[in-house]
């Protein structure tokens, strides 16, 4: 009777659905958080409600945009001032199938360096300096 093998082709297409879906999910990231520095303190919020909603919660990374905890990030590929220009001007997708990234409104110089600085430090926990 075939109907034996059933639990093996539900066992077989569990498995297929798992794999696509780690597929569809390698561009997330698990972030350790490190002890933060005042100023960094200062710019979690501020990247939880700027940036979040598209690099995930800690800069993980969503189905929106791509993980800034990621080795492309780091200061030598983009430095501070590559991170100022995103957050004023917007950018261009290039390295991510995600779309543009818009400018985002109304952040001063402060809360961008704060931003800048939780990014580092978070960076550097996780490995990537
Ligand atoms: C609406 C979604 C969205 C939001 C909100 C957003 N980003 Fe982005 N960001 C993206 C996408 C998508 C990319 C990747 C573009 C590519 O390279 O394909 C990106 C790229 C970047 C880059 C790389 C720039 C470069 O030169 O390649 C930096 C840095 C960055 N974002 C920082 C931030 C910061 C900081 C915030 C919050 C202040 C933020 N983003 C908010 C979607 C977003």
């Amino acid at each position: 009777m075939a109907s034996r093998y059933v639990p093996y082709i539900a066992a077989l297409v569990v498995v297929g659905l798992l794999g696509t879906r780690a597929l569809a999910d390698d561009h997330l990231v698990a972030v350790t958080l490190p002890e933060l520095s005042e100023l960094a303190q200062q710019g979690q919020p501020a990247f939880g409600a700027n940036c979040a909603i598209c690099h995930g919660e800690n800069g993980s990374g969503s189905d929106k945009g791509p993980p800034l905890i990621h080795k492309i990030y780091e200061p030598s590929h983009h430095a501070d001032m590559a991170f100022v220009m995103a957050m004023r001007n917007g950018v261009r997708a290039h390295h991510w199938p995600f779309g543009d990234m818009a400018p985002i409104e109304g952040l001063s110089l402060t809360e961008m360096e704060a931003i800048i600085a939780f990014v580092r430090e978070v960076q550097v926990a996780n490995g990537i300096d």
